[in-house]
């Protein structure tokens, strides 16, 4: 069994995600931290993010141990990640690893959920179940601006909405496997959601879905 969860960065789908597979016992793979290491070891080795040959030599370096680097979670890491991740050769790179986890769960566990933004629509096409989690943009800014002050970072509301906006548009333009919603993606609008009630729409769908 496999679960797709794609969407934009802040709409929620990290959390619902991991609730998801928490809750069924499945796997969990969050796979902008991949793209999110390589980006990060390309700016920690003096590179640019948008240099092909230093983000390939990144993506071909990358080891699973890479993906618990506190230090991903950044807005930095965030950016280059988004860079890295527009360049085709370095996400083919990356595919197989991505294809072998949501195939073949670690531990024996008898299913996968994986978030991202091609997860539905190029990193497992046949998902039995395919969401894609999105929000009002000026929410997931907001969203992001308090998570950024709770944390005790400084952060400045007109700054993180660019940089979603930004992003988003990266992510959504770049030809290679775009941010869009797969044709038979079930869409779950988070604007006025909290994670309770995000998960409560998302489960009951999976539950009708694979009964
Ligand atoms: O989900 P995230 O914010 O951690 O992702 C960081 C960046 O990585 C995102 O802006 C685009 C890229 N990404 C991607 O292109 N494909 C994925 N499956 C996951 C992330």
């Amino acid at each position: 069994m496999i679960i797709a969860v794609d969407g934009p960065a802040a709409s929620g789908k990290g959390t619902l995600a991991r609730r998801i597979a928490s809750h069924l016992h499945y796997a969990y793979l969050d796979t902008g931290k991949i793209y999110r290491a390589v980006g990060h070891a390309v700016l920690g080795a003096g590179g640019d993010p948008e240099d092909l040959d230093a983000a390939l030599a990144a993506a071909r370096a990358l080891n699973a141990a890479d993906l618990a680097n506190s230090e991903l979670a950044s807005d930095i890491a965030a950016v280059a990640a988004s860079k890295v991740a527009a360049l085709e050769p370095v996400r083919a790179v990356l595919l197989g690893f991505q294809k072998d986890f949501a195939a073949s769960p670690p531990c024996g566990l008898g299913g996968a959920v994986l978030d991202g933004r091609d997860i539905g629509t190029v990193v497992c096409p046949d998902a039995e179940v395919k969401l894609f989690v999105t929000a009002d943009v000026e929410v997931r800014a907001r969203r992001r601006h308090k998570e950024l002050l709770d944390k005790g970072e400084a952060s400045i509301y007109p700054r993180v909405l660019k940089a979603l906006k930004d992003r988003d548009a990266r992510d959504s333009n770049r030809s290679a496997a775009p941010l869009i919603a797969a044709a038979d993606a079930i869409v779950v609008d988070t604007t006025a959601m909290d994670p309770d009630e995000a998960f409560a729409s998302a489960f009951g769908y999976i539950q009708k879905h694979t009964d």
